[in-house]
Parts: C-alpha cells; sequence; structure tokens
C-alpha cells in the first residue's frame, strides 16, 4: 500500500482497489497540499467531531459517493446532511471492502462548531486501527498519553503509527515520545502540529526524544510505500 500525509492529521491510504482518507481538513488549512475538488477516495475515516477533523468531509464524500465511517453521534450527524455512514464505537471492529477499522478509545473531547455558534456533540473521540493488506496502521486522533496504548500495541502490532505532537490539545513532543515505547510501533510519523500558533512544534525536538524507534518526519504530499 501507499500511504501518505497531506498536514495536519491527513493521512491518505491507497491500496490496490482502495483509497481511504483519514480526517481530511483541507478547506482552511495552511499546511495541506490536498484540493477539495481531486479527492475521490472511497472510504472517509473520522477520528471526531472537531472541524479541523471533519474538514471537508461532506462536500468529499457527496462528490465521491465516499462511506463516511465515524464515531457513532458523529456518522448520525453527518448522514443527516446527506452522506452515507457507517457508525462505530469505541472497541468495535468491523471489515469493509478495503480492509478491518477498529475504533480505540482517545482521551479528547468530540463536538463540531456550526457556523450558527452552536457546539453539537458527536460522541467520544477515538482513535483508528486500520488493517489492510496484512498491515496495520495506527492514528491516533487527537489524544492525551494513555497507559493502554500499550495495550494496543500488544494486541495489535503497529507496523505505522500517527500521533499528535502539537501540545495544548493533545500529547506534546516528550508525551508523545513516551506513546512511541508503549505502542512500540515499526514506524511512527509526527502529526497535529504547527497547523494553528497553539500547536507550533519543531518535529526534529519529538524524533530526538524517541529512542529505540524510527520517526519518519513528513512533509504534506510524502508517500511511501508500506
Ligand atoms: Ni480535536
Ligand atoms: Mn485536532
Amino acid at each position: 500500500m501507499q500511504i501518505s500525509y497531506h498536514g495536519h492529521s491527513i493521512v491518505k491510504i491507497k491500496t490496490s482497489d482502495y483509497t481511504i482518507i483519514i480526517d481530511p481538513f483541507i478547506t482552511g488549512n495552511k499546511l495541506t497540499d490536498l484540493i477539495v475538488e481531486q479527492e475521490k477516495p472511497d472510504a472517509i475515516l473520522l477520528t471526531h467531531g472537531h472541524n479541523d477533523h471533519v474538514g471537508d468531509t461532506v462536500a468529499i464524500a457527496k462528490a465521491s459517493d465516499a462511506l463516511v465511517i465515524a464515531p457513532n453521534e458523529l456518522a448520525v450527524y453527518l448522514g443527516w446532511q446527506g452522506v452515507k455512514t457507517h457508525g462505530m464505537n469505541i472497541g468495535g471492529a468491523c471489515t469493509f471492502d478495503f480492509g478491518t477499522v477498529k475504533f480505540t478509545q482517545a482521551f479528547h473531547s468530540s463536538s463540531y462548531t456550526t457556523e450558527e455558534n452552536e457546539i453539537i456533540y458527536t460522541g467520544m473521540p477515538a482513535g483508528i486501527l486500520l488493517t489492510a493488506e496484512g498491515k496495520t496502521i495506527y492514528h491516533a486522533g487527537d489524544t492525551a498519553l494513555f497507559g493502554d496504548m500499550e495495550m494496543i500495541g500488544k494486541r495489535h502490532p503497529i507496523d505505522v503509527a500517527f500521533l499528535p505532537i502539537g501540545d495544548n490539545f493533545t500529547m506534546g513532543p516528550e508525551d508523545a515520545a513516551c506513546a512511541v515505547d508503549l505502542l512500540n510501533p515499526q514506524l511512527t510519523i509526527p502529526v497535529h502540529f504547527d497547523t494553528f500558533p497553539p500547536i507550533e512544534q519543531d518535529p526534529e525536538v519529538f524524533k530526538g526524544l524517541v529512542s529505540n524507534h524510527e520517526v519518519k518526519i513528513m512533509q504534506a504530499g510524502e508517500s511511501f510505500e508500506c
């Protein structure tokens, strides 16, 4: 499979037959290389309801007929906007055409803020384990460090982990380095930094804090084969 990073928390996975996008926050994302109209995924996976993760999901899903897989209340809310959804919840797994998705816990919050200044509750925030073509990718979503990351890594040996390092809203570099020790992934890619002033970080600092594990700092638009 091909894995690419597109700024903030956007990750794209291309298997031999399917394209999956996680957290497609494009409009308003100064770091991304993606263009909303060009994205034609088969599935969109969402970690939680915050606008910097839901992003352009509705526009992309309507244009591509992609299935939106999200925590249940978020799936219901997006379903009301006319997109095809599949709601899940923490601890549950489901196998789709492209692979298996399992939602894991994340210590964060989850709501969608409307243009009318309403905050819509969107269920529990989550991390995502995606297993396809024999590889397991863990996208932590937005989260604090938590001890059960060790259990997640033991239950589901992780090939590639995407971990937030921005601090303020999520783990910072030091806690994220501790998360790498607990998760024990083959490869870690830092995400969710530099998009906004409160989450400016030097990813090299994070890389320097991680010992005995490989860290790859990716620029938006960069990809690799896994
Ligand atoms: Ni968030
Ligand atoms: Mn976020």
